[in-house]
């Protein structure tokens, strides 16, 4: 019998929709960020299940604090709720959460707050869930670059690699855009260089564990060849 795909490593996803869920249901959008809540716990608990190491999500940009204030408000209560209701459980279930992003323009309550679910659950080694919050691909490499600049370290590859925000976890295998949109939008400019990239038509919080399942049997059935020639590839297997 064939031994089971090697599951990725590493996962990405632009949950995208959930204002679109929302409206088609005559709802705030801020509905539809509520429901995106519920479909991330549920894909954490899917990918651990899954044998997934790393998870990592785009829950706020850069670029969205141009969004209505009422929207950008309520998706800051959203996070600063939500750290309080789910990190025991995610504790719980052996998730260790790191928060991406710059931390100027958050409140001190939600800063205070990511820094206690980080600490909270940072003996967990089950999987590790990314949320990147107030993060730009573009402000990751910038900042990487300031930083190597300010202790007169030489830019290199290497050198910016270890400087990213993301320099703890390994690069994403594939990365997923739910919403029909196929764009990047800013997200892991840099990691994604060998991402396997993945469309879902499907609106963030109809993204359930048969769409991941899909996406993975899509990762499964592509060949990865790192600029090398398909015949390399097959020789190395
Ligand atoms: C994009 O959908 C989604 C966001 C900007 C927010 C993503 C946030 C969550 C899924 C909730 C998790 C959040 C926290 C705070 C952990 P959109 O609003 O652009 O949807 P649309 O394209 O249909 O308008």
């Amino acid at each position: 019998m064939a031994a089971p795909p090697v599951p990725p490593r590493h996962v990405a996803i632009v949950m995208d929709g959930n204002g679109r869920w929302a409206q088609r249901r005559f709802l705030p959008r801020l509905a539809g960020h509520k429901q995106g809540v519920e479909s991330l716990r549920r894909c954490v608990r899917a990918c651990a299940q899954r044998g997934i190491g790393v998870l990592t999500v785009f829950a706020f940009s850069s670029e969205n604090w141009n969004r209505p204030a009422e929207e950008v408000s309520g998706l800051m209560e959203l996070l600063a709720k939500a750290l309080t209701r789910e990190v025991p459980q995610l504790s719980q279930e052996g998730v260790r959460l790191h928060f991406v992003g710059a931390r100027a323009g958050l409140s001190d309550k939600v800063r205070a707050g990511l820094e206690l679910a980080q600490s909270q659950t940072a003996h967990n080694t089950r999987l590790v869930l990314n949320v990147c919050f107030n993060y730009g691909g573009r402000w990751d490499i910038a900042q990487a670059a300031a930083q190597l600049a300010a202790r007169g370290v030489p830019i290199t590859e290497e050198s910016l690699d270890r400087a990213l925000a993301l320099a703890h976890v390994p690069d994403p295998d594939l990365l997923i855009r739910t919403g029909g949109e196929m764009r990047l939008s800013n997200f892991l400019l840099w990691q994604a260089a060998y991402a396997e990239l993945y469309f879902s038509e499907r609106l963030w919080p109809d993204f359930d564990e048969a769409a991941l399942d899909e996406a993975l049997a899509a990762y499964h059935a592509r060949e990865r060849r790192f600029g090398q020639t398909s015949e390399q590839v097959q020789a190395c297997a």
